[in-house]
């Protein structure tokens, strides 16, 4: 092979990146301050959301949320089967009863039916997870929970650039985490993002992301009073982002729509070549009310619909189609190119399914994306050429 390898993903790093960064390091302050105050004013301004505050990754972010909503041992929080291992995760440190939903295979998003059948008495807050840049139908989650005292906690972790009904994702819930890991659009290395509209949710995460104090490390050191000692008034820990990592974040927002542009320009090269693959189910868009922000371009290998057969059928028809997929990714391995599945279901996962004696035939659409998804190669300055080369192998691919 005399192409280069094409990698799943690859964070966008340019010399304007770089030199933001080196003038922080030269600045003499390079934790929490002035830097990561920009880096909240700008995710502000993009998302529309008025409050925000960044933090150490997006999985301290949701602990502080689970905390600043005051859930605890004993309280439910609904989660989807197929997620990331860090949503469940985040509800089950802090001593949550963590009651696991099943997505549907289409979005890999909560499936509406089963979240309906979880909600009870006891569940305090439903982590709604905007999976690989495709918003859930908030309205129809607001419309389950009206009335109920049911917090929204969105998981934005591969939100950005997601809009639902002209709001960008982040926004509908009562508070919403994002993730500026490598593999997302805006990275900072490691680093995310907790936003609110309620200003005293993001008071209080902004105290508690720096051992429960209101008063920054910045405004102590430049105040005139250097006796003055913060106090303590919440229960806190360290999860401050450092000056470092907030240049690289406002660097990267400042070409913020160009880096989402060319993600979507991506995924409609992919989905224009790949139309006419029969057995792959491309990322759909459920209506207009919807605009995607390809995190990923998760597909399915899928001969036929599973949806309506019983479930024996159906696990034959997923195992099947797990081995095709297998297949198809060892193929694109051995010709360079790098895929991945979609993400895990934590049904799957040794902790959970053991804790909560869980059975994969219970969460089957979870089931189902976590055995037969495949997230093709995307990334800023990732050429028309590089995505023809994997298009034309998948559809040299015999099934
Ligand atoms: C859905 C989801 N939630 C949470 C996280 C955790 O993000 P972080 O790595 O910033 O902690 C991820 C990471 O990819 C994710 O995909």
């Amino acid at each position: 092979m005399d192409q280069p390898p094409i990698p799943i993903s690859k964070p966008n790093i340019t010399a304007a990146d770089i030199e933001t960064v080196v003038e922080t390091l030269n600045s003499g302050w390079i934790v929490q301050g002035p830097q990561v105050d920009r880096f909240e004013r700008m995710w502000s301004e993009f998302t529309n959301i008025p409050n925000c505050a960044a933090v150490t990754s997006c999985t301290s972010g949701l602990s502080l949320a689970i905390q600043a909503l005051a859930i605890k041992p004993g309280d439910e929080v609904i989660v989807p089967a197929f997620t990331w291992v860090a949503t469940a995760n985040a509800v089950q440190l802090a001593g949550a009863k963590v009651v696991f939903c099943d997505i549907s295979p289409e979005t890999f998003n909560l499936d509406l039916g089963s979240l309906r059948e979880k909600i009870s008495a006891r569940t305090k807050a439903i982590m709604v997870v905007h999976l690989f840049g495709l918003s859930a139908d908030m309205t129809a989650i607001k419309d389950l929970t009206k009335n109920r005292n049911i917090k929204i906690i969105e998981d934005a972790a591969c939100g950005f650039g997601a809009f639902f009904n002209g709001h960008h994702v982040g926004a509908l819930g009562d508070i919403s985490v994002f993730s500026f890991h490598p593999r997302k659009a805006i990275t900072t290395g490691e680093g995310g993002m907790v936003c609110s509209n309620d200003e005293d949710l993001i008071r209080q995460v902004k105290a508690m992301r720096d051992h429960g104090s209101h008063i920054s490390d910045k405004t102590r050191h430049d105040s005139s009073k250097p006796y003055q000692l913060a106090d303590h008034e919440v229960l806190g820990s360290n999860a401050r982002m450092t000056d470092i990592q907030a240049a690289l974040g406002c660097s990267q927002m400042r070409r913020a729509n160009q880096i989402l542009d060319h993600r979507r320009e991506i995924a409609q090269f992919y989905s224009s070549d790949l139309q006419a693959v029969s057995w792959l189910k491309l990322p759909l868009v459920l209506d207009d009310r919807f605009i995607h922000g390809y995190q990923s371009y998760v597909c399915m290998v899928r001969e036929h619909s599973t949806c309506h057969e019983d479930l024996s059928t159906r696990i034959d028809l997923i195992n099947k189609q797990h081995i095709l997929r297998n297949q198809l990714m060892e193929f694109l391995q051995k010709n360079l190119i790098s895929t991945r599945p979609g993400t895990h279901s934590i049904t799957t996962l040794s902790f959970f399914k053991n804790l909560y004696k869980l059975k994969s035939e219970d969460f089957i659409g979870a089931f189902e994306a976590h055995n037969c998804s495949i997230s093709l190669p995307i990334y800023s300055g990732m050429h028309r050429e590089e995505v023809h080369l994997v298009t034309k192998l998948i559809k040299g691919f015999a099934v």
